[in-house]
């Protein structure tokens, strides 16, 4: 694969040596870094570590600049007072285009926006509405008891029986997707006795391995299987199949009463449009339920204050149930877990290397404060870079460290942070900016919460010495929250009682 790429980037940037050679910083451009090797620009450095990369570059040419990567013109705004203006021109840094195309080449269906399909695109934005309000409380009490589901059958049949009580050893990325995977997919899609999803979960990990460098606009015909995972990733979501799957929720039924109204979408668009949603759905939150357990249970001091707040607000008598029926968590109740709150931001914070995207829709000066305007090249990318922020040791004290309370004071949220004496706004992001933010964010949050409810109400956990930390993986960087690189090992021990154990055999 790696060959194929190699071959395909030399050839471009032979074709586009000349085309790319000629761009010189203009007026009022930022200052411009193109790399020496053409087309390529900077991809290889930027991949290999990007927050490294560009704070390097910000020392060298101040807040702003501009740089060819990957055959596009990036301009990098890194001063957090200076996004509100970019993420304000809507108009001329349009982000609705961009992401249409980059999901429609990635994902394999037609551009939403294309005239073929006149309103979808509106109808797909009024849909998120149903990730949120009213819509959110069935989504929550849905997912509590698939993850009490998932949890508990993983939890028992790992148990020899008459070994209760005694620790074992998993590996906490794996723990993380089975679970999440399930219970996610089961409360968005339905349920179906005939689906083999640790096999949709393998192909979904297949395709997101190589999912950046679909979206570096390497064609897909040059990327070895990928083609042939995401036809049969594809297929999985065939309207004749999802026609079978009991209890949908009203989001995705919604989807597909959808797309049924659209003679010129074919079924196999349909169903890509669904594979789409699932992959927007595990993505990054499977990565952040990852490093939210993680930094609990590295962390005594933080587990035992989450430990406690979730026992406070659940009820010890719930806590004891769990094993024997489900119980439920309202979202009114997750809302007063301000410690776990806080807790998963702060995972957000270390891990989420999102960058925001906004192409330039025509050539015109931005004015980003009283001091700084610049002029911008029509197609060419702005783009926002939140981890520099979120690792801004002005803004946060002893950035790298995980810092369970960050984000409260007194008992509820804290959301004064201070860099040079000035009130920060945009001071952590890991759902996009604007009018383009995350429609998922807030039942990912939820989702977050009840993961870790479930699994501490259900074991205890720990990290066993001597274990190497966890560390990010750089390659995903801009993409969202960034997976782990190492394996973790965790002991668990569930808090079934002997009694519980009788009962239920
Ligand atoms: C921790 C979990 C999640 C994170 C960090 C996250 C992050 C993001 C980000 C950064 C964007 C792009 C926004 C922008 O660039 O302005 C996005 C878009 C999107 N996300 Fe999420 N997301 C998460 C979970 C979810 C979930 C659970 C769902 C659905 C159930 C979802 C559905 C979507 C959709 C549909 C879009 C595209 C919106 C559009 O094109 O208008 N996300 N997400
Ligand atoms: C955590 O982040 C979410 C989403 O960004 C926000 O709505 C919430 O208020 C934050 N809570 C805390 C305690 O930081």
């Amino acid at each position: 694969m790696l060959e194929c790429l190699t071959v395909f980037l030399g050839f471009i940037s032979v074709l586009l040596f000349c085309a790319f050679c000629s761009r010189r910083r203009k007026d009022g451009e930022p200052p411009l870094i193109k790399g020496w090797i053409p087309f390529v620009g900077k991809a290889l450095e930027f991949r290999k570590n990007s927050q490294q990369f560009l704070s390097q570059l910000q020392q060298e040419h101040g807040d702003i600049f501009t740089v060819l990567i990957a055959g596009r013109y990036i301009t990098f705004i890194m001063n957090p007072f200076l996004y509100p203006s970019v993420i304000k021109h809507g108009k001329q840094l349009d982000f609705h285009k961009f992401s249409d195309s980059a999901a429609s080449r990635t994902f394999g269906y037609p551009p939403v926006q294309s005239s073929l399909f006149p309103g979808m695109s509106d109808s797909i934005q009024r849909s998120y509405t149903l990730l949120q309000g009213s819509a959110l409380d069935l989504l929550t009490f849905s997912m509590m008891g698939n993850l009490q589901q998932v949890l508990r059958c993983r939890f028992l049949s790992s148990e020899e029986s008459g070994s209760d009580g005694h620790w074992q050893e998993a590996e906490l990325y794996e723990f993380c997707k089975c679970v999440m995977f399930q219970a996610t997919f089961n409360t968005l899609y339905g349920h179906s006795a005939n689906l083999c999803l640790d096999q949709l979960r393998e192909d979904i990990e297949k395709f997101d391995g190589i999912f950046p460098l679909l979206m570096a606009r390497v064609p897909i015909a040059l990327l070895g299987k990928t083609k042939e995972i995401r036809e049969k990733l594809i297929r999985f979501f065939y309207p004749q199949r999802m026609a079978e799957w009991r209890a949908p929720c009203q989001f995705i039924q919604t989807r597909m009463d959808l797309f049924q109204q659209y003679d010129t979408l074919q079924d196999r668009d349909k169903a890509a449009h669904h594979f789409a949603m699932l992959w927007a759905a595990v993505g990054n939150t499977i990565p952040a339920a990852f490093w939210c357990l993680y930094h609990l249970i590295s962390c005594p001091e933080a587990l035992e204050a989450v430990r406690a707040e979730i026992i406070n607000v659940v009820g010890e008598k719930n806590m004891k149930l769990i094993f024997e029926e489900d119980i439920t968590i309202t979202r009114q109740q997750l809302e007063q877990m301000v410690n776990l709150e806080s807790s998963i931001n702060e995972s957000f914070r270390l891990s989420s290397v999102s960058m925001n995207i906004r192409i330039v829709q025509e050539d015109f000066c931005l004015r980003l404060d009283a001091q700084n305007s610049i002029n911008l090249r029509k197609d060419d990318i702005v783009a926002l870079y939140p981890q520099s922020t979120h690792l801004d040791p002005e803004i946060y004290d002893q950035p790298q460290r995980f810092q369970f309370d960050r984000f409260v004071e007194d008992g509820r949220e804290k959301t004064d942070f201070y860099k040079c004496g000035q009130k920060v706004r945009y001071y952590r992001m890991p759902f996009g900016s604007g009018a383009t933010q995350c429609p998922g964010r807030f039942f990912a949050m939820n989702e977050l919460k009840q993961f870790v409810c479930a699994a501490l109400l259900m074991c205890e956990m720990q990290l066993p010495e001597n274990q190497q930390e966890a560390m990010l993986d750089n390659s995903r960087a801009g993409l969202g929250i960034m997976p782990p690189v190492n394996p973790i090992t965790f002991k668990y021990r569930t808090k079934k009682t002997g009694a519980n154990m009788k009962r239920e055999q």
